[in-house]
């Protein structure tokens, strides 16, 4: 059976890495009559949006975006729109605050498996549409770090700016630019060239897109289904190079190189959701590879569901079915080279 969305009503302390309570609730506010919860119906399409590559956009587009997260982190802390309380949302669904619907001892996890991909990409779909109601903007669309190609393979400068919105001081200063990114960072700086670095991750990225991933299990993940424990296995890309990159930002004077080192604080740095779009990116990718690479079939899958708020602050629920075409979705990502195709190791 598919994975249930959470009980939101019994939603408790989450947990940190080393098992000990987060000290603080990361649980988002609930409405109190959680009996019928509408499913969410995706508004039609009338123009797709584009994401752009976060190292081309122009001064215009990151003074709106600026303005967006900054009236974000401006709402009552209460909100579920709240900036912190959207960045709960992700602290909550993987730090086991949550459990599933009719499982209450299965607690919710959305990494290590194949809700991985298309959770994200739900959050992500809600977060942007909030920002460009912020801002009274529905073409707003989240920048992309496009790491997987050397023009984008620093930390994109509009998170750089002190002050900004869209900063954290929270993140490895020994990674600001020029610093180059190694996409399988484990926690020890490389002793390469910027080339060699360079070589590096475009040959990951083959490997992580091509070689190791023929077929969707290895790229999305091991299934999980209803009532089943959580940690199945996750698929490729999320290995390498998602976790390395939420490693190499984070700081690491932090316990658990809090904020992007670790699940409960990673959404909190607004770089998170560039990272997170690129990730999406590499999905919308990988299906025109070829071979057998394509979403998969299982009912178990396209029914699992999650629980969000829309822009209207109306919570909703969504499922993995109505996700897999980004396009419908109302988005698709500005189309850069993909350097790494010619990578084959
Ligand atoms: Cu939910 Cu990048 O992690």
């Amino acid at each position: 059976q598919p994975v249930p969305p959470p009980d939101l009503s019994t939603c408790s302390t989450a947990s940190l890495p080393d098992g000990l309570p987060v000290p603080f609730s990361c649980c988002p506010p609930f409405p109190k009559d959680l009996s019928n919860i509408p499913t969410y119906k995706l508004p039609n399409v009338s123009k797709v949006k584009i994401r752009p590559a976060a190292h081309n956009v122009t001064q215009e587009y990151i003074t709106k975006y600026s303005t967006a997260i900054q009236r974000m982190k401006e709402l009552d802390k209460d909100d579920p729109l709240n900036f912190m309380q959207q960045a709960n949302i992700h602290c909550a669904y993987c730090n086991t605050g949550y459990k599933e619907l009719g499982f209450p001892g299965v607690p919710l996890q959305v990494h290590f498996s194949w809700l991985f991909f298309p959770f994200h990409r739900w959050y992500l779909y809600f977060f942007e549409r909030i920002l460009g109601s912020l801002i009274g903007d529905d073409t707003f669309a989240l920048p992309f770090w496009n790491y997987d190609s050397q023009a984008g393979m620093q930390m994109p400068s509009l998170y750089n700016v002190v002050n900004s919105p869209l900063y954290d001081p929270s993140r490895n200063q020994n990674h600001f630019p020029p610093n180059v990114v190694d996409l399988g960072f484990t926690t020890i700086d490389l002793d390469a060239s910027d080339e060699q670095k360079i070589n590096n991750n475009l040959t990951m990225m083959y490997r992580q897109m091509l070689t190791n991933a023929p077929c969707p299990q290895l790229f999305f993940g091991n299934p999980i289904r209803g009532g089943e424990q959580p940690i199945r296995g996750m698929g490729t890309i999320e290995n390498i190079p998602h976790n390395a990159v939420h490693r190499w930002v984070g700081n690491p004077n932090n316990k658990f190189r809090e904020n992007m080192g670790t699940f409960y604080s990673a959404a909190r740095d607004p770089i998170f959701y560039a990272h997170h779009a690129n990730i999406d990116r590499m999905w919308t990718i990988w299906k025109t590879l070829g071979g057998k690479r394509r979403d998969f079939t299982d009912r178990d899958w396209l029914d699992s569901a999650f629980l969000f708020y829309d822009e209207n602050r109306t919570l909703v629920k969504v499922t993995i079915q109505d996700c897999i075409n980004n396009e419908k979705l109302g988005y698709k990502y500005e189309d850069v080279p993909i350097p790494w195709k010619n990578f084959r190791p």
